[in-house]
C-alpha cells in the first residue's frame, strides 16, 4: 500500500524551500519571514492549544469547492493540527477537478508533505450531482492556478483514512467538509474502525432548511446514504450546518486584507475569494459567498466560536421532497428534560416510528427507532467576528 507514514521529517531549510517552490508556482511573491514563521509542531514536540497539548491528528474530507480552498489554507496553516491525509471527493464539481484543485493548495500552501488520497467519484447509490453553479467550472470560482506537479498518492482514499485510523486508534479526528461518500466507504469496510475515531466535525446538514432544495443541505444531499452511515456510526459528531455556516458572509474588506498579506496562501484565497463575491454580485446575492467549510475547520481549532447543543440527527434517504435532509431531536426540549430518569424510560418504553403505517400495508417504517438518543454535537450559534479573526488572521499571517 502507498500510504505514506512519517512525513519524512522536513529540515528547516528543506521546508523553506519546499514553500519557496510553491511560492514560484503560484506565481506570488515571497515573504521568507512568513515561510519561516510556519512552524512544523509536531517536528517540535507539541504545541499547547486551547484543545488541550496537539498538535492533534487530522484528515480532511473535501470537494474543493471555493470554500473548501479557504478550509484548506486555514487547517494547513494551523499549527494545532496535524494534517495526516487529504482525501478529495466528488461533489461541488467532478473529482477530476476536485483531486487536482487540492494539490493546488497543498502546492499553494507549501505543504506538498501532506498525502493528498483520491477519493469516490460518485456518492455510493446516486448519480453526482455538482454545484458548478456556485463554485465555477473549476470548482475555485474561476480562479485559475498552474497546473500541480505534486501526484496524488496511490491509494484510495477510503482505504487511507481506514490505514491512519487504525494507525492511531482514539487519536485521529475526521474533518468531512464535502459529500460523506469516502468517509462512509471507509466505515462500511471495517466495522471496528468507528470505535478508532476520536470524533468527526463535519460541514454538512441542517436543522433549518436547505440550499440545494427546501430540505435539504447540499453535501448531505448529493449522498444521503452516506451521510446516514455517519450519523448511525456511534462516532461522537459536531455538525457544523447551514444553522450556523449562514452567517459567515466574507466580505470585500476581508479580501483586502488578504490581498494585502505578502504570502502564497493569503494570495491565492484573495483570488478565489474576489472572483467568488463578484459571482455572487452579478447574481445579485448582497452578501459574498459563506466560508461554511471553513467554519468547521475554525471551530475545531477553536471551540468557543460555535455554541453546541446535544441532538438525535437522523439522514431522509426515501423522501420524495425531502431526500438528504437532516432532522433533529433534542431532550432539550420539553417536559422530559426535568427528570432525566423519567426521559430514558420513555425513551425505552415509546415505540417511536419513521412516519404513520399507510393503509396498504401493516409494515411500519424501516426507520422505527428504539429511542432518539443524542449522537451529534450540533452548532446553533456562532461568533462571526471571532471567527473571520482566526481565519482571516491565519491567512494573513497575523494570527
Ligand atoms: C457545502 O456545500 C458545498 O457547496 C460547500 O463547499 C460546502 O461544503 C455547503 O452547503
Ligand atoms: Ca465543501
Amino acid at each position: 500500500m502507498d500510504l505514506k507514514q512519517e512525513p519524512s521529517p522536513l529540515t528547516r531549510r528543506q521546508f523553506v524551500t519546499s514553500s519557496a517552490a510553491a511560492l514560484a508556482t503560484a506565481g506570488l511573491v515571497h515573504n521568507a519571514n512568513a515561510a519561516m514563521r510556519m512552524e512544523r509542531p509536531w517536528e517540535q514536540n507539541t504545541v499547547e492549544t486551547r484543545l488541550g497539548r496537539g498538535p492533534f491528528r487530522v484528515i480532511i474530507d473535501t470537494d474543493p469547492g471555493v470554500d473548501d480552498a479557504f478550509a484548506l489554507l486555514l487547517a494547513m496553516r494551523s499549527p494545532e493540527l496535524k494534517i495526516e491525509a487529504i482525501t478529495p471527493v466528488a461533489g461541488n464539481v467532478p473529482l477530476d477537478l476536485t483531486l487536482p484543485n487540492a494539490l493546488r493548495l497543498v502546492e499553494i500552501a507549501g505543504r506538498t508533505d501532506i498525502p493528498v488520497a483520491p477519493g469516490a467519484r460518485a456518492p455510493l447509490v446516486r448519480r453526482l450531482v455538482t454545484a458548478s453553479y456556485v463554485h465555477g467550472e473549476n470548482g475555485l470560482g474561476g480562479a485559475v492556478f498552474p497546473e500541480p506537479t505534486t501526484k496524488p498518492v496511490a491509494t484510495p482514499a477510503a482505504e487511507m483514512i481506514r490505514a491512519i485510523v487504525r494507525k492511531y486508534p482514539g487519536e485521529v479526528t475526521l474533518i468531512p467538509i464535502g459529500p460523506l461518500t469516502n468517509i462512509a466507504t471507509a466505515l462500511n469496510s471495517d466495522p471496528e474502525l468507528a470505535s478508532m475515531v476520536r470524533g468527526l466535525v463535519m460541514m454538512g446538514g441542517s436543522l433549518s432548511g436547505g440550499n440545494i432544495t427546501p430540505a435539504a443541505e447540499f453535501n448531505v444531499y448529493v449522498d444521503p446514504e452516506a451521510a446516514r452511515i455517519v450519523f448511525q456510526s456511534g462516532i461522537p459528531i459536531t455538525m457544523v450546518g447551514l444553522d450556523v455556516t449562514r452567517k459567515t458572509a466574507l466580505t470585500d474588506e476581508h479580501v483586502r486584507t488578504l490581498q494585502s498579506a505578502q504570502n502564497p496562501a493569503s494570495q491565492a484565497a484573495a483570488k478565489i475569494g474576489r472572483k467568488a463575491i463578484d459571482h455572487n454580485r452579478e447574481r445579485g446575492y448582497l452578501a459574498g459567498t459563506n466560508m461554511h467549510d471553513s467554519l468547521a475547520v475554525a471551530s475545531f481549532l477553536d471551540p468557543a466560536i460555535v455554541k453546541l447543543q446535544d441532538f438525535y440527527v437522523d439522514v431522509e434517504t426515501m423522501g420524495e421532497l425531502t431526500a438528504g435532509e437532516t432532522l433533529g431531536y433534542s431532550p432539550v426540549a420539553g417536559e422530559l428534560r426535568r427528570r432525566p430518569e423519567m426521559e430514558k424510560e420513555a425513551a425505552a418504553s415509546m415505540q417511536i416510528r419513521g412516519s404513520a403505517p399507510t393503509l396498504a400495508t401493516t409494515k411500519t417504517s424501516p426507520v422505527l427507532r428504539d429511542k432518539w438518543v443524542p449522537n451529534a454535537k450540533v452548532a446553533v450559534e456562532v461568533d462571526s467576528a471571532r471567527f473571520f479573526d482566526l481565519l482571516i488572521g491565519r491567512l494573513a499571517g497575523t494570527k
